[in-house]
Protein backbone atom coordinates (compact mmCIF):
# COMPACT_ATOMS: atom_id res chain seq x y z
CA UNK A 1 0.00 0.00 0.00
CA UNK A 2 1.10 3.28 -0.77
CA UNK A 3 2.17 5.48 2.08
CA UNK A 4 2.13 9.35 2.62
CA UNK A 5 2.40 11.65 5.83
CA UNK A 6 1.62 15.32 6.36
CA UNK A 7 4.48 16.31 8.93
CA UNK A 8 4.29 19.43 10.75
CA UNK A 9 5.42 21.21 14.39
CA UNK A 10 2.24 20.90 15.84
CA UNK A 11 0.22 18.44 13.81
CA UNK A 12 -2.29 17.78 15.97
CA UNK A 13 -5.22 19.83 13.95
CA UNK A 14 -4.64 19.17 10.64
CA UNK A 15 -7.29 17.70 8.36
CA UNK A 16 -5.07 16.19 5.55
CA UNK A 17 -5.32 12.43 6.73
CA UNK A 18 -8.85 13.04 6.56
CA UNK A 19 -9.12 14.88 2.99
CA UNK A 20 -6.80 12.31 2.02
CA UNK A 21 -8.51 9.23 2.95
CA UNK A 22 -11.92 10.52 1.91
CA UNK A 23 -10.17 11.43 -1.38
CA UNK A 24 -8.55 7.93 -2.10
CA UNK A 25 -11.88 6.28 -1.14
CA UNK A 26 -13.92 7.95 -3.33
CA UNK A 27 -11.11 7.18 -6.48
CA UNK A 28 -10.94 3.36 -5.17
CA UNK A 29 -7.50 3.67 -4.37
CA UNK A 30 -5.56 2.06 -1.36
CA UNK A 31 -3.38 4.18 0.39
CA UNK A 32 -2.15 5.13 3.76
CA UNK A 33 -1.92 8.76 4.86
CA UNK A 34 -1.43 9.87 8.67
CA UNK A 35 0.04 12.63 10.45
CA UNK A 36 3.58 13.03 11.91
CA UNK A 37 4.93 15.36 14.47
CA UNK A 38 8.08 15.91 13.30
CA UNK A 39 11.10 17.71 16.06
CA UNK A 40 11.92 21.19 15.02
CA UNK A 41 15.84 20.21 13.90
CA UNK A 42 14.41 16.86 12.38
CA UNK A 43 13.22 17.59 9.46
CA UNK A 44 15.78 16.64 6.44
CA UNK A 45 16.62 13.55 8.17
CA UNK A 46 13.19 12.45 9.07
CA UNK A 47 12.05 12.90 5.53
CA UNK A 48 15.08 10.98 3.64
CA UNK A 49 14.85 8.23 6.06
CA UNK A 50 10.88 7.93 4.65
CA UNK A 51 11.41 8.09 1.07
CA UNK A 52 14.62 5.69 1.75
CA UNK A 53 12.13 3.02 3.35
CA UNK A 54 9.12 3.48 0.14
CA UNK A 55 7.21 6.45 1.62
CA UNK A 56 5.68 7.59 -1.50
CA UNK A 57 4.66 11.29 -1.04
CA UNK A 58 5.06 13.85 2.18
CA UNK A 59 2.79 17.01 2.78
CA UNK A 60 4.30 19.63 4.38
CA UNK A 61 2.71 22.09 6.80
CA UNK A 62 3.94 24.68 8.97
CA UNK A 63 7.23 25.31 10.56
CA UNK A 64 8.80 23.40 7.34
CA UNK A 65 7.71 24.60 4.54
CA UNK A 66 10.89 26.46 3.82
CA UNK A 67 12.79 23.65 4.56
CA UNK A 68 10.94 21.47 2.16
CA UNK A 69 11.72 23.53 -0.91
CA UNK A 70 15.68 23.35 0.59
CA UNK A 71 15.71 20.10 0.37
CA UNK A 72 14.19 19.56 -2.59
CA UNK A 73 16.61 18.40 -5.97
CA UNK A 74 13.87 19.81 -8.23
CA UNK A 75 11.54 22.44 -7.43
CA UNK A 76 8.39 23.57 -9.55
CA UNK A 77 7.75 27.19 -10.55
CA UNK A 78 5.01 27.63 -8.00
CA UNK A 79 7.75 26.28 -5.39
CA UNK A 80 10.23 28.53 -6.66
CA UNK A 81 7.65 31.42 -6.66
CA UNK A 82 7.09 30.71 -2.73
CA UNK A 83 10.33 29.72 -1.57
CA UNK A 84 8.32 27.28 -0.07
CA UNK A 85 7.04 23.86 -0.63
CA UNK A 86 3.91 21.65 1.10
CA UNK A 87 4.15 18.89 -1.38
CA UNK A 88 6.76 16.24 -1.82
CA UNK A 89 7.90 13.19 -4.55
CA UNK A 90 10.54 11.08 -5.07
CA UNK A 91 10.67 10.97 -8.65
CA UNK A 92 14.24 8.99 -10.33
CA UNK A 93 15.71 9.50 -7.19
CA UNK A 94 15.60 13.05 -7.44
CA UNK A 95 13.28 15.10 -4.74
CA UNK A 96 10.77 17.26 -6.31
CA UNK A 97 9.23 19.93 -4.27
CA UNK A 98 5.58 21.80 -5.03
CA UNK A 99 3.82 24.50 -3.92
CA UNK A 100 -0.10 23.96 -4.35
CA UNK A 101 -1.74 26.38 -1.85
CA UNK A 102 -2.10 29.36 -4.06
CA UNK A 103 -3.59 27.67 -6.92
CA UNK A 104 -5.46 25.72 -4.18
CA UNK A 105 -6.98 29.04 -3.26
CA UNK A 106 -7.03 30.41 -6.64
CA UNK A 107 -9.45 27.15 -7.13
CA UNK A 108 -11.57 27.65 -4.26
CA UNK A 109 -12.29 31.50 -4.98
CA UNK A 110 -13.13 30.92 -8.80
CA UNK A 111 -14.82 27.43 -8.53
CA UNK A 112 -16.66 26.41 -5.06
CA UNK A 113 -17.55 30.42 -4.76
CA UNK A 114 -17.70 31.77 -8.47
CA UNK A 115 -15.43 34.82 -7.91
CA UNK A 116 -13.68 36.45 -10.98
CA UNK A 117 -10.10 37.51 -10.57
CA UNK A 118 -10.10 38.90 -14.14
CA UNK A 119 -10.18 42.89 -14.45
CA UNK A 120 -10.74 42.75 -10.46
CA UNK A 121 -9.01 45.41 -8.46
CA UNK A 122 -7.53 43.06 -5.33
CA UNK A 123 -6.03 44.23 -1.85
CA UNK A 124 -4.19 41.19 0.12
CA UNK A 125 -3.36 42.53 3.77
CA UNK A 126 -0.05 40.73 5.12
CA UNK A 127 3.36 40.36 3.89
CA UNK A 128 4.48 36.74 4.82
CA UNK A 129 4.93 33.38 3.50
CA UNK A 130 1.27 33.03 2.79
CA UNK A 131 1.29 36.45 0.60
CA UNK A 132 4.60 34.50 -1.12
CA UNK A 133 2.56 31.92 -1.96
CA UNK A 134 -0.86 33.45 -3.23
CA UNK A 135 1.01 36.07 -5.51
CA UNK A 136 1.76 34.12 -8.49
CA UNK A 137 -1.46 31.80 -9.00
CA UNK A 138 -3.35 34.98 -8.34
CA UNK A 139 -1.00 36.95 -11.06
CA UNK A 140 -1.64 34.20 -13.32
CA UNK A 141 -5.40 34.76 -13.60
CA UNK A 142 -5.45 38.46 -14.68
CA UNK A 143 -6.68 40.96 -12.35
CA UNK A 144 -6.48 44.53 -12.95
CA UNK A 145 -4.63 45.34 -9.84
CA UNK A 146 -2.79 43.92 -7.04
CA UNK A 147 -2.15 46.15 -3.96
CA UNK A 148 -0.37 44.66 -0.98
CA UNK A 149 -0.56 46.44 2.43
CA UNK A 150 1.25 44.95 5.87
CA UNK A 151 1.33 46.32 9.35
CA UNK A 152 5.27 46.31 8.49
CA UNK A 153 5.56 48.17 5.27
CA UNK A 154 9.02 47.54 4.18
CA UNK A 155 7.94 43.95 3.70
CA UNK A 156 5.06 44.96 1.58
CA UNK A 157 6.98 47.07 -0.14
CA UNK A 158 10.07 44.38 -0.90
CA UNK A 159 7.24 41.61 -1.94
CA UNK A 160 5.44 44.51 -4.40
CA UNK A 161 8.50 45.24 -5.82
CA UNK A 162 9.85 41.22 -6.66
CA UNK A 163 6.16 40.61 -7.83
CA UNK A 164 5.68 43.73 -9.94
CA UNK A 165 2.30 44.81 -7.70
CA UNK A 166 1.79 48.14 -5.42
CA UNK A 167 2.26 48.36 -2.09
CA UNK A 168 0.23 51.09 -0.56
CA UNK A 169 0.59 52.29 3.56
CA UNK A 170 -2.21 51.06 5.67
CA UNK A 171 -3.05 54.14 6.86
CA UNK A 172 -3.04 55.41 3.34
CA UNK A 173 -5.01 52.72 1.02
CA UNK A 174 -6.12 54.43 -1.67
CA UNK A 175 -10.54 53.86 -2.72
CA UNK A 176 -12.15 50.71 -2.76
CA UNK A 177 -11.53 47.10 -3.87
CA UNK A 178 -13.48 44.26 -5.61
CA UNK A 179 -11.64 41.45 -3.04
CA UNK A 180 -9.99 41.77 -0.24
CA UNK A 181 -7.66 38.75 0.95
CA UNK A 182 -6.65 38.48 4.39
CA UNK A 183 -3.37 36.85 5.02
CA UNK A 184 -2.08 37.74 8.44
CA UNK A 185 -1.81 35.17 10.40
CA UNK A 186 -3.36 37.75 13.39
CA UNK A 187 -7.38 37.04 13.73
CA UNK A 188 -7.91 40.28 11.70
CA UNK A 189 -10.54 41.97 12.56
CA UNK A 190 -10.10 45.74 11.57
CA UNK A 191 -8.89 46.50 14.96
CA UNK A 192 -5.33 44.88 15.02
CA UNK A 193 -5.02 47.06 11.70
CA UNK A 194 -6.58 50.24 10.90
CA UNK A 195 -7.74 49.32 7.85
CA UNK A 196 -10.44 52.57 6.41
CA UNK A 197 -13.84 51.49 6.71
CA UNK A 198 -14.20 52.53 2.79
CA UNK A 199 -12.20 50.22 1.21
CA UNK A 200 -15.29 47.93 1.33
CA UNK A 201 -18.32 48.17 -0.62
CA UNK A 202 -21.07 45.85 -1.19
CA UNK A 203 -19.60 44.35 -4.18
CA UNK A 204 -16.62 43.76 -2.26
CA UNK A 205 -15.92 40.31 -2.05
CA UNK A 206 -13.76 39.08 1.22
CA UNK A 207 -11.51 35.92 1.25
CA UNK A 208 -9.97 34.91 4.83
CA UNK A 209 -6.99 32.39 4.54
CA UNK A 210 -7.99 31.16 7.79
CA UNK A 211 -8.99 27.43 7.93
CA UNK A 212 -12.19 27.93 9.77
CA UNK A 213 -15.61 27.04 9.38
CA UNK A 214 -17.07 29.71 11.97
CA UNK A 215 -17.38 33.39 10.55
CA UNK A 216 -13.83 34.79 10.98
CA UNK A 217 -13.09 38.29 12.90
CA UNK A 218 -12.65 39.58 9.25
CA UNK A 219 -15.32 38.22 7.78
CA UNK A 220 -17.14 39.94 10.74
CA UNK A 221 -15.66 43.09 10.06
CA UNK A 222 -16.12 43.18 6.11
CA UNK A 223 -19.71 42.27 6.80
CA UNK A 224 -20.33 44.96 9.73
CA UNK A 225 -19.06 47.58 6.43
CA UNK A 226 -21.56 46.46 4.13
CA UNK A 227 -19.67 43.51 2.26
CA UNK A 228 -22.57 40.62 1.09
CA UNK A 229 -19.81 38.11 0.02
CA UNK A 230 -16.73 36.87 2.14
CA UNK A 231 -15.73 33.40 2.61
CA UNK A 232 -13.04 31.33 4.94
CA UNK A 233 -10.10 29.41 3.52
CA UNK A 234 -11.72 25.93 4.95
CA UNK A 235 -12.15 25.42 0.67
CA UNK A 236 -8.49 26.33 0.01
CA UNK A 237 -7.60 23.38 2.17
CA UNK A 238 -9.40 21.17 0.38
CA UNK A 239 -8.63 22.57 -2.84
CA UNK A 240 -4.80 22.43 -2.08
CA UNK A 241 -4.95 18.97 -1.28
CA UNK A 242 -6.59 17.86 -4.07
CA UNK A 243 -3.70 19.50 -6.42
CA UNK A 244 -1.07 17.75 -4.11
CA UNK A 245 -3.22 14.32 -4.28
CA UNK A 246 -3.29 14.71 -8.24
CA UNK A 247 0.21 15.51 -7.96
CA UNK A 248 1.09 12.02 -6.99
CA UNK A 249 -2.03 9.84 -8.41
CA UNK A 250 -2.63 11.73 -11.95
CA UNK A 251 -6.31 11.82 -10.43
CA UNK A 252 -8.28 14.78 -9.52
CA UNK A 253 -10.94 13.62 -6.66
CA UNK A 254 -14.06 15.87 -6.43
CA UNK A 255 -13.82 18.53 -3.92
CA UNK A 256 -17.09 19.85 -3.22
CA UNK A 257 -18.45 15.93 -1.09
CA UNK A 258 -14.69 16.51 1.25
CA UNK A 259 -15.44 20.18 1.32
CA UNK A 260 -18.82 19.10 2.51
CA UNK A 261 -18.01 16.49 5.04
CA UNK A 262 -15.11 18.40 6.97
CA UNK A 263 -17.26 21.67 7.09
CA UNK A 264 -19.86 19.44 9.24
CA UNK A 265 -17.17 17.89 11.13
CA UNK A 266 -15.56 20.46 12.28
CA UNK A 267 -18.87 22.14 13.22
P1 LIG B 1 2.51 33.37 7.16
O1 LIG B 1 3.47 32.36 6.66
O2 LIG B 1 1.22 32.82 7.72
O3 LIG B 1 2.26 34.46 6.18
P2 LIG B 1 4.30 35.12 8.61
O4 LIG B 1 5.31 35.00 7.54
O5 LIG B 1 4.72 35.08 10.02
O6 LIG B 1 3.20 33.99 8.47
O7 LIG B 1 3.47 36.45 8.33
C1 LIG B 1 2.45 36.84 9.19
C2 LIG B 1 1.72 38.04 8.59
O8 LIG B 1 0.69 38.45 9.49
C3 LIG B 1 2.61 39.25 8.41
O9 LIG B 1 2.12 40.00 7.33
C4 LIG B 1 2.39 40.00 9.75
O10 LIG B 1 2.68 41.36 9.70
P3 LIG B 1 4.21 41.86 9.93
O11 LIG B 1 4.91 41.62 8.64
O12 LIG B 1 4.09 43.30 10.26
O13 LIG B 1 4.76 41.04 11.07
C5 LIG B 1 0.92 39.77 9.94
N1 LIG B 1 0.51 39.91 11.34
C6 LIG B 1 0.72 39.04 12.34
N2 LIG B 1 0.16 39.49 13.49
C7 LIG B 1 -0.43 40.68 13.20
C8 LIG B 1 -1.18 41.63 13.95
N3 LIG B 1 -1.45 41.46 15.25
N4 LIG B 1 -1.61 42.72 13.32
C9 LIG B 1 -1.35 42.90 12.02
N5 LIG B 1 -0.66 42.05 11.24
C10 LIG B 1 -0.21 40.94 11.82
Amino acid sequence: MKKFLVLGNPIKHSQSPVIHRQFAQQLGLEISYDKAEVPLDDFANFVRTFFAEGGEGLNVTLPFKEQAFALADVVSPSAKAARAANTLKMKNGELHAYNTDGRGMLQDITHRLGWSVRGKRILIVGAGGAVRGILQPLLSASPEEVVIVNRTFEKAQKLAAEFGVYAQPINAIEGSFDMIINATSAGLDGSDIELAATIVTAQTQCYDMLYQVAETPFMAWAKSLGASEMSSGLGMLVEQAALSFNIWHSQSPDTRPVFDTIRQQLN
